[in-house]
């Protein structure tokens, strides 16, 4: 690509790696159908030299861009003229230390930082993404958008939509989204088509309906989303002082996020801005764990990028055949064929990752713990710390080092999760209602 420009699309796969402007639009190789990363001429894309420059400029309230948790680390993720930058109150998330959840887990106390993305505007990471691939999809001129969504992608989206004023149209699978998200969409003013099938049905429809009709896709397939996911990273390390944790904990659902992180890393160790990596952990659950299966039973590999497509090709087939459905009550990562899953390869590869599947009881008791001792969140990002459980278990993470978990989604995004788990007593954090009589006495008897 000529080096007249600083960012590029660039197909995956070491065996086609062609290249594409960013003013086209498209979600995968027109090639050879593999995924398509943005690439930098780095020379040209004027990174400060010092990562603190990124932190000072969010001070500055009146220049949105500047304050902006995407856009202030613009030179990262640069695509993009600024008059197509969108933003809208994104990023404005906190690494919180749990000290109590340390201990719980018998983790040195100062060792624990939840990063909180339900902070964002729609309340859950997307809204990171979705600043970065809006602007986008304003660069290319787009009108009408759509994505398949288990929830949160559809809020997000809607609520950018609206921002942009884009058309915008969401799939869902039939009675699987948490109502939090639903009522979000709805809200927001997208249209909202409901498929009799799961997430995987939806992705396969948008895709096609994307084509027919020349909507934009916002799905994670969209290599511009990643971008604006990266910066998820950016701010942890700033909340650190600009220190690398020893272990970023991510759950795993099409796999965006953990791709994102792995390309975040590794730019910045390229650009000599980080000395080290962390070791990053990816969780399922245990109903939608096609990552792990693949991984850790197949022992599916990056390669240098040549990816052994016969194994994915051979599970998905298995999936097909025996009529597979994914099934947690962690909605959110409700998936069996993840779009990124090469991506994801390579940033286990980047980031010496692991990967391991959590029941739906080990998630939600995960979740009423968070909740309890933290911000709270849904029971998809409940996913970080039941995985994290096992993995101090084994010895994988040691008790003393660093971990970060990324909380993805706002707790009343599934208030019918919680609600449930209290109500019908489902686990040991359970903490039900209690009944009281129309009673002075009788109500101060049980609060003594
Ligand atoms: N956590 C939450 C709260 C999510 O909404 C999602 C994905 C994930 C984790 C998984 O992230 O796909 O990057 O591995 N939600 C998508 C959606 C699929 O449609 O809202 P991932």
């Amino acid at each position: 690509m000529a080096k007249s420009v600083v960012a590029y699309q660039k197909c995956i796969s070491p065996a086609c790696g062609a290249e594409f402007e960013c003013r086209e639009s498209m979600f995968k190789c027109p090639r050879c159908g593999d995924l398509l990363d943005i690439q930098y001429h780095w020379d040209q894309a004027k990174v400060p030299d010092k990562l603190s420059t990124f932190g000072e400029r969010w001070a500055r309230r009146d220049k949105p861009l500047d304050f902006s948790g995407v856009w202030r680390f613009r030179e990262l993720l640069n695509f993009c003229p600024d008059k197509h930058k969108v933003t809208i109150g994104e990023g404005q998330t906190i690494l919180q230390q749990n000290r109590a959840i340390a201990a719980h887990l018998g983790m040195k106390p100062e060792s624990l930082f939840l990063q909180y993305e339900g902070l964002n505007p729609s309340g859950s990471f997307k809204d990171n993404g979705m600043a970065a691939a809006f602007s986008h999809a304003l660069m290319v001129g787009a009108q009408s958008c759509a994505c398949a969504s288990t929830g949160n992608t559809s809020a997000s989206v809607a609520l950018y939509a609206h921002a942009c004023g884009l058309k915008c149209t969401v799939f869902i699978g039939s009675g699987r989204i948490a109502f939090g998200k639903l009522s979000q969409a709805m809200d927001y003013g997208a249209q909202t088509i409901q498929i009799q099938g799961d997430f995987d049905d939806c992705m396969r429809q948008v895709q096609d309906v994307c084509e027919e009709l020349g909507l934009y896709l916002l799905n994670s397939l969209n290599p511009f989303r990643l971008e604006g996911q990266k910066t998820i990273m950016y701010r942890i390390i700033e909340a650190l002082g600009w220190e690398v944790p020893d272990w970023i904990v991510v759950p795993g659902g099409n796999l965006g996020n953990s791709s994102a992180f792995g390309k975040a890393f590794l730019e910045l160790k390229q650009l000599g801005l980080i000395d080290r990596v962390p070791r990053m952990a990816i969780i399922n659950a245990t109903g939608a764990d096609t990552l792990t299966d693949l991984v850790n039973n197949k022992k599916l590999v990056w390669n240098g990028g040549h990816v052994d497509q016969k194994i994915i090709d051979d599970y998905y087939a298995g999936l097909t055949a025996r009529h597979f459905s994914p099934h947690t009550c962690a909605s959110a990562i409700e998936i069996s064929r993840p779009v990124n899953l090469k991506k994801c390869l390579r940033a286990i590869d980047v980031c010496n990752g692991v990967v391991l599947a959590v029941t739906d009881e080990e998630i939600l008791n995960a979740k009423a713990l968070i909740g309890k001792h933290g911000l709270g969140c849904e029971p998809a990002s409940a996913a970080t710390i039941a995985g994290l459980v096992h993995l101090l278990a084994d010895g994988t993470v040691a008790k003393d080092a660093r971990v970060a978990c990324v909380l993805t989604g706002h707790t009343l995004k599934d208030a019918n999760a919680t609600v449930n788990y209290h109500k019908d007593r489902q686990g040991p954090f359970s903490n039900p209602p209690v009944e009281a009589p129309n009673d002075l006495q009788e109500i101060i008897k049980l609060i003594r």
